[in-house]
């Protein structure tokens, strides 16, 4: 949608046209060039049972999850702890809203980014030039009180099922992030605690079939800007992830969640994690529902590396910032694979 184009959501789009609008295409260099991505069967992310994370398996579970870290950047999770139940609840729930007649839908739209419980579509359609096949419906999560009450409350268990969805994904941000704080061999609560008060956001991704999924992106090629983000998804593909250069694709395993470094631990870590390229694809056949939370830092947290992980061949890769000034430059930015990490590096460090 071009700057300043009147709000339409891409589901209202779909059913008019076997075409993708113009606004939606791609230039010919900035296509997926989906013959170029490999097999999901051929290469995939680790996955890491976490049963036994607090007694037997301790110890093994650490190391993996830091390999993953250092490695991956991006990894699944299986015996994560969050309830079948609570997790097809979110997924139910989330379809149904996208399901709506939109003059439901549309009591939640916004395309104002500040505001916190909105629906809107693409990524930023006020500064955007190419839009891109999603909507969304981004929820703030944490504190729960003082978010629930705007969020829909159509159908009628919405706020119920996602909110009990959300408080599980916050404990289990807390257990990644203490095991992530000691396989760096730092104190259990050091990332908690350097993130300040903690936000916790989640988006709800809808993405209608496509007609012409090689012209368009569900998202473009983008570094999650936060701390860590937990990825639900259906059991439709569309996720891949840069590795060695390459577009790898992530084929969804039942029961499993995906989990990603982003930006901020990137940063806390002082490069030792990487926050790592990601795009979604679309297909002609079916949509496809995905929910991240975003777990970040409050805006006024200072993000430094933690002192015990710098030495004389260790110096602070970045200076320090607030997560308000990285988010602001990151949302003016747009998607880009460029990361956004590079405008807040030490100058020593520049042409590394
Ligand atoms: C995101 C994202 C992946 C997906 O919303 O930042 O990368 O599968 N989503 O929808
Ligand atoms: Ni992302």
């Amino acid at each position: 949608m071009a700057p300043g184009a009147p709000k339409v959501l891409l589901s209202d789009i779909v059913s008019h046209s076997n075409k993708v609008p113009s606004s939606y295409i791609r230039p010919a260099s900035d296509r997926p060039d989906l013959c170029n991505v490999v097999d999901s069967s051929l290469q995939s992310i680790p996955v890491i049972d976490m049963i036994g994370l607090g007694g037997s398996n301790h110890r093994q579970i650490i190391s993996e999850l830091g390999s993953a870290c250092k490695t991956d950047g991006f990894f699944m999770i299986i015996n994560h702890g969050i309830p079948k139940e609570v997790v097809e609840g979110m997924l139910r729930v989330g379809r149904i809203f996208f399901h709506l007649p939109e003059s439901e839908r549309m009591k939640m739209y916004s395309d104002d980014p500040t505001k916190a419980n909105r629906l809107s579509t693409s990524f930023n359609v006020r500064t955007e030039k190419v839009s891109n096949w999603r909507d969304f419906l981004r929820l703030h999560c944490y504190p729960l009180d003082k978010f629930i009450h705007e969020w829909p409350c159509n159908p009628s268990d919405f706020r119920q099922v996602v909110g009990e969805y959300s408080k599980h994904a916050r404990e289990l941000a807390l257990r990644l992030l203490e095991a992530i704080s000691e396989s760096l061999g730092l104190d259990k609560q050091h990332m908690v605690k350097a993130m300040g008060k903690q936000a916790q956001h989640m988006a709800i991704n809808y993405y209608p079939p496509c007609p012409q999924p090689e012209l368009t992106y569900g998202l473009p090629g983008h570094k999650d800007p936060n701390a860590i983000t937990i990825l639900l998804q259906d059991c439709v593909s569309g996720l891949q992830v840069m590795r060695d250069g390459k577009w790898v694709a992530v084929a969804p395993v039942e029961n499993a969640l995906i989990i990603n470094i982003g930006d901020q631990m990137q940063a806390l870590s002082n490069d030792r994690y990487k926050s790592v390229l990601h795009r979604v694809i679309t297909n002609n056949k079916s949509e496809r529902i995905s929910v991240p939370t975003f777990y970040s830092p409050s805006p006024d947290a200072v993000i430094e590396p933690a002192k015990g992980l710098l030495d004389g061949d260790h110096p602070p890769v970045y200076r320090s910032f607030t997560y308000q000034e990285y988010f602001d430059a990151f949302w003016n930015q747009g998607l880009k694979s460029a990361s956004c990490l590079d405008l807040f590096k030490n100058e020593s460090n520049q042409s590394s």
